[in-house]
């Protein structure tokens, strides 16, 4: 009992010095998301905070996506013409609204696997071949500026610029889809 050369100790890699074994350093990040592996980790955990809240993220970004171009709230023949009000009563809306945010979710879920994350939003780029690349970029703000409202005071800059590469990673991999390059 409490020997230092016991089997189990054998079997996690053996630490009869007393000492702890060292943690495991994080794998190195794929240079095709641009972030350390301490942005990584901390978009991952703030990310949580808009998981909770995936349908009014979304709706607020798609709200103030309108209000900035309402033009692409025409793109959708179903939520033309209709008012903010109207617009956050409507279930069809909401579900446009988590669709999207349930790609980034996914992105998220998926930063220690970029093919995976890759693959889907190309695959999400080649469904909006129906609108302009540059209109695509336009989600960029609205986008940031909701995370900013749902963190609160957990927003700084280090996470926004952290939020800001996420973004692009995002939206270039899609307008690649909607380019079929
Ligand atoms: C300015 C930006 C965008 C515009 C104008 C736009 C436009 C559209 C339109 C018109 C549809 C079809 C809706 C329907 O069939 O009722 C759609 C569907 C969809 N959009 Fe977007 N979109 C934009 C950005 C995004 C982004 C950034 C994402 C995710 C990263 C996204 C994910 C989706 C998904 C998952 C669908 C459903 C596709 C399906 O039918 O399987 N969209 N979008």
């Amino acid at each position: 009992m409490g020997c230092s050369s016991s089997t189990a100790d054998v079997k996690r890699g053996g630490y009869s010095n007393g000492k702890l074994p060292e943690p495991s350093a994080p794998p190195p990040p794929d240079p095709r998301l641009p972030l350390t592996a301490r942005q990584k980790f901390s978009l991952e955990k703030s990310w949580k905070a808009v998981q909770r809240n995936m349908e009014e993220v979304g709706m607020n970004t798609l709200l103030r996506l309108f209000k900035e171009d309402p033009s692409i709230q025409d793109l959708f023949p179903s939520f033309k013409g209709q008012t903010e009000h109207q617009l956050r009563n409507d279930m069809g809306f909401e579900n446009q609204a988590v669709m999207i945010l349930n790609i980034f979710d996914e992105v998220v879920e998926q930063l220690n696997n970029l093919d995976a994350a890759i693959s889907l939003l190309t695959k999400t780029g080649k469904k909006h071949s129906m609108i302009d690349p540059d209109m695509m970029m336009k989600f960029e703000k609205p986008f940031l500026e909701t995370v900013k409202e749902t963190l609160e005071d957990r927003y700084n800059e280090k996470i926004e610029a952290i939020y800001i590469t996420f973004t692009k990673f995002v939206l270039d991999h899609v307008i690649t889809g909607m380019k079929g390059t």
